[in-house]
């Protein structure tokens, strides 16, 4: 490889190179995200040298078919744009492997080719196995992975698995999937992906939290009035994707795994360490603390559901969900829900979190906002402009990633009169670099062994014991459960509003 792995760009010891394989290579994941995040790892210099690519996945092609296709996709979108140099080093490191997943001699052969890499490129035998193919063939590729012997590594080398979203469709389901992963893998040889665990500024927020003096002593009911969670996408259903995500809908599709974890980020406790047990512990106890609503009617009162009806996104207009290709013209899948959580802690007693989530909104951004409560009036409530809000600290996670606080300051001028005015910090400007997509940090985490930013058994099943309460509930009262309705391209249905009214608040604007 042409760069070298560069030891002063990292803080952590050098991973060991392996041989990464793809199951589900000729799909989307493998070509706009993973390959391209390895690449760019490669061209910053972070990636060990003697890394290897196996794509494993049921059509014929030859490797160089593959390196074709991958190279292609790459010079749309790699975040460093395409350096012909760095790309001749690195795509004679990729290999296809066809093959069905239940085939047990694809299995097989596998493993021969993983011997023959190692024996003539100088591999040392450790595999990182990423299964990135359609959910209904993670159990038997696991299966299949035990029968041939992949799950476990030679003397001193190592055997990992990636396991993509979603894990499980519901409690049960997930419970058993665990059961399939950890009967073919060791629990910490098992990387369960949530890729906003990856993004910078979800990484940040435990920086952010503890090594701020500032911010601790006030992250708490006493000075937190309330939180919210935003995650806003202006596209539907294009690719095709209607068919699985009809299935899904937004609250399994994104709060499951995405939403919560942001939230468990945000009101865990300090943990004892940065180790990724010390880290999962505390997450996992705030998604056990989440209130669960065993009823229906509690449910309809803290979560709405909704369906973007016809409407003009980014100037262009839009079907309803229901028209959508591959979608259920009856659908009662949501593209849109809100939810007000509260945390059983002492913490967090008291204080909403609202967290919500939608497809066909006026523009993609994520954002979590800390909502203080407002300082005692006695002063300032007697002047004509009031005190104009609360504080807020908002964590933008995309676009534009950083962090600003909103203050009270008087306006220049002989007279007192007070407007809000903003502290921002934003990583580009800060740094002067563009942060790395997720997939680069997850995948160089797994190489490196490191298991912080990836979903441990118990986070997974507690999150769908979470979920479930609410499927339930719109499953067995369906009459009783509204599915309410946004025009495509607003900031969702009136319901939502609503929901924040009823506390005295409202969500906050992007
Ligand atoms: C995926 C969901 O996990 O995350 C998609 O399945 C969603 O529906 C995507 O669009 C959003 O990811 P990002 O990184 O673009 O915010």
């Amino acid at each position: 490889m042409s760069n070298p792995f560069r030891e002063d760009l990292v803080s952590r010891t050098r991973p060991e190179a392996c041989t990464v394989v793809i199951f589900g290579a000729t799909g989307d994941l493998a070509h706009r995200k993973l390959v391209p995040a390895l690449y760019n790892l490669t061209v910053s210099g972070e990636m060990p040298p003697g890394v290897k690519i196996i794509g494993f996945a049921r059509r014929e092609k030859t490797d160089q078919e593959f390196r074709d296709g991958l190279d292609e996709i790459n010079r749309k979108v790699s975040r460093t744009g395409h350096d012909e140099e760095v790309w001749k080093s690195f795509a004679p490191n990729i290999f296809y492997h066809q093959s069905e997943f239940t085939d047990a001699d694809g299995y097989r052969r596998l493993a021969e080719k993983l011997d023959a890499i190692d024996r003539d490129r100088g591999g040392k035998g450790n595999r990182l196995f990423y299964i990135a193919s359609a959910p209904e063939f993670f159990d038997d590729i696991l299966t299949q992975l035990k029968a041939a012997g992949l799950n476990h590594a030679k003397d001193s080398c190592w055997s990992r698995v990636i396991v993509e979203k979603p894990f499980g469709t519901d409690l049960a389901t997930a419970q058993h999937l665990n059961q399939v992963v950890n009967d073919t893998f060791h629990e910490k040889d098992t990387y369960r992906i949530d890729h906003y665990l990856g993004k910078e500024t979800a990484q940040n927020l435990m920086v952010l939290r503890f090594a701020n003096a500032i911010f601790e002593p006030l992250w708490n009911s006493r000075y937190i009035e309330q939180i919210q969670i935003t995650c806003s996408e202006n596209l539907g259903m294009e690719g095709g994707r209607g068919g699985y995500y009809d299935k899904s809908g937004a609250l399994r599709d994104m709060v499951q795994n995405h939403l919560l974890q942001l939230l468990s980020l945000v009101a865990m406790e300090p943990p004892t360490d940065l180790s990724a047990d010390g880290v999962r512990d505390e997450k996992v106890k705030v998604i056990r603390s989440l209130r669960k609503w065993d009823t229906p009617e509690k449910v309809l009162k803290n979560v709405v559901r909704a369906q973007y009806v016809k409407g003009s996104v980014d100037g262009k207009t839009v079907p309803g969900y229901r028209e959508e290709d591959r979608v259920d013209p009856e659908s009662m899948t949501e593209s849109y829900v809100a939810l007000r959580i509260m945390i059983d802690t002492w913490r967090w007693s008291g204080v909403p979190f609202y967290i919500r989530m939608g497809k066909q909104l006026p523009k993609k951004a994520s954002e979590i906002s800390v909502h203080f409560k407002s300082p005692p009036g006695v002063l300032f409530n007697a002047l004509p402009t009031g005190v104009p809000g609360g504080n807020v600290l908002a964590i933008r996670i995309q676009p534009d990633e950083g962090i600003s606080l909103r203050m009270v300051s008087k306006i220049p001028g002989t007279s007192l009169r007070l407007e809000p005015v903003k502290m921002d910090f934003q990583y580009s400007t800060s740094f002067g670099k563009a942060s790395p997509e997720a997939y680069e940090r997850l995948l160089l985490d797994a190489i490196a062994g490191d298991a912080t930013l990836f979903a441990r058994r118990d986070e997974v099943e507690e999150a769908w014991k979470f979920i479930d309460c609410i499927v339930h509930a719109w499953q067995q009262q369906e009459t009783i459960m509204p599915m309410a309705e946004y025009v495509a391209g607003t900031w969702g249905p009136k319901e939502a509003d609503d929901l924040l009214h009823e506390d005295g608040n409202s969500w906050r604007r992007l």
